[in-house]
């Protein structure tokens, strides 16, 4: 398949590497288009060496080849990677005052953006609009991912990964057949707002603080989410398994940015699940070196910080929220086991208590550990639970109980009323 891949004038244009890289590898023929801007960023010899063809940011370049026609023409699918605020806002206008803009113009295939940029010039009303008149034509727009950003800032602006930048081009090209209308699922029209995976705490560019968890608990919420009709916006902390394909997908590393994406969330959504194994603590301190061994011998001292309890906040938020009660309904996660003074079940309340949330998802963390295997145990707990009515409990595998747990959510949302 012919490609263009346009690279616009960020910092991320380095990352569009192994995006053309990821192209070429599947066989992809990639012509490179970078804005001028861009080029200070990396040089045209370096995507030249990289896609084994000619490239320039200028319509005056190759005149004969008439390239700001052709190569539009030509293309089965233009990525745009990085897509600068002035890009979007260029392409939304229809400007053609480069080689890209053009192409963008004469484009007869998908035409798929990649956004970055700070995180207030993606939420600047003149950048919804850009993104919004894009969508509205056609093209598809990723939603950044939310992290580490150029300086020492942190949102969401940042460059979607690679990978998840060629999966969405691929899907571009090769659509899913789409849900048929005449089967609405029971979550049909709503958005459910699933976090995912482990966070990691950086401790210096090299090491973070993590944990074992593998997403396949939020992945397979997030299928069983998408098989029941719903909108799933997916914030996927660290994960060994690939994100189901159909979810808005939000790349996140730290608790800090995971709690970022989701207030982003929240208001949006209409149920909120906390799958998430969210680091307690993090270091006070993040080293811009890396750590060294000392010539003294001494060994390092780490001070652990607290992060915030991300879904007791959601929670909180939604009560002092005069506006609709969005999300209508907020799932938490634990694992616990019993000791000499509660058991498991005991332990589930009090965090449900503790938390407030609607429904807790108590993962009974027996001899066999939660984290990492295909099968689990779960109690439902809800503040509604009496002896005449106790929580269920439910043995399967991840997929098993995740549709439990949605039919759960569909069931509860049911007794809720409608928020518009
Ligand atoms: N959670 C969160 N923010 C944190 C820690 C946890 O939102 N900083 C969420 C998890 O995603 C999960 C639920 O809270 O849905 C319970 O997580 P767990 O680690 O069991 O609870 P903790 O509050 O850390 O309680 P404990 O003292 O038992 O560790």
């Amino acid at each position: 398949m012919r490609i263009v891949l346009g690279v616009g004038g960020g910092i991320a244009a380095y990352k569009s590497a192994s995006l053309l890289r990821l192209f070429t590898e599947a066989g992809h023929n990639v012509s490179v288009i970078p804005t001028e801007a861009s080029t200070r960023f990396v040089g045209v010899a370096t995507w030249e060496a990289l896609s084994g063809n000619p490239v320039s940011s200028s319509v005056f370049d190759e005149v004969e080849k008439v390239n700001h026609v052709r190569l539009g023409h030509e293309a089965d699918l233009i990525v745009v990677a990085p897509a600068t605020a002035d890009l979007l806002a260029r392409a939304a206008s229809g400007q053609a005052n480069d080689l890209l803009t053009n192409t963008l113009l004469m484009a007869r295939g998908p035409v798929l953006f990649a956004p970055a940029m700070h995180t207030e010039m993606w939420a600047h009303p003149a950048t919804r609009a850009n993104v919004q008149t894009l969508r509205t034509r056609g093209s598809l727009v990723m939603e950044p991912g939310v992290g580490r950003l150029t300086g020492k800032d942190s949102g969401a602006g940042r460059l979607p990964d690679p990978e998840d930048i060629f999966a969405a081009a691929m899907a571009a090209v090769n659509p899913l057949p789409a849900v048929p209308e005449s089967a609405p699922g029971p979550l049909s029209g709503k958005t459910v707002t699933i976090t995912a995976g482990g966070t990691r705490e950086p401790l210096d560019p090299v090491r973070f603080l993590g944990n074992r968890s593998s997403g396949k608990q939020g992945a397979a919420l997030a299928q069983a989410a998408l098989d029941a009709g719903a909108h799933v916006r997916f914030i996927a902390a660290h994960m060994d398994v690939p994100a189901p394909g159909g979810v808005e997908l939000i790349r996140v590393e730290t608790a800090l940015e995971l709690r970022d994406a989701v207030h982003a969330a929240a208001p949006e959504s209409d149920v909120l699940i906390m799958a998430a194994a969210v680091a307690d603590f993090r270091p006070d301190s993040l080293s811009d070196t890396k750590i060294k061994k000392r010539d003294d011998g001494a060994d390092p001292v780490i001070t652990l910080i607290r992060n915030p309890d991300i879904l007791a906040e959601a929670v909180q938020h939604r009560a002092a929220n005069g506006g609709p009660a969005r999300p209508a309904l907020i799932v938490g996660f634990a694992a616990e086991t019993g000791d000499g003074s509660a058991d498991v079940l005991d332990y589930g309340r009090q965090k449900l208590l503790r938390k407030g949330c609607d429904l807790l998802v108590l993962n009974r963390v027996g001899t066999s550990l939660v984290f990492g295997q295909d099968s689990t145990e779960v109690t439902l707990l809800s503040p509604q639970d009496s002896e005449t009515a106790p929580p269920a409990t439910y043995t399967g595998t991840k997929s098993d109980v995740a549709r439990r747990i949605i039919a759960r959510v569909e069931q509860e949302f049911q007794a809720v009323p409608a928020v518009s």
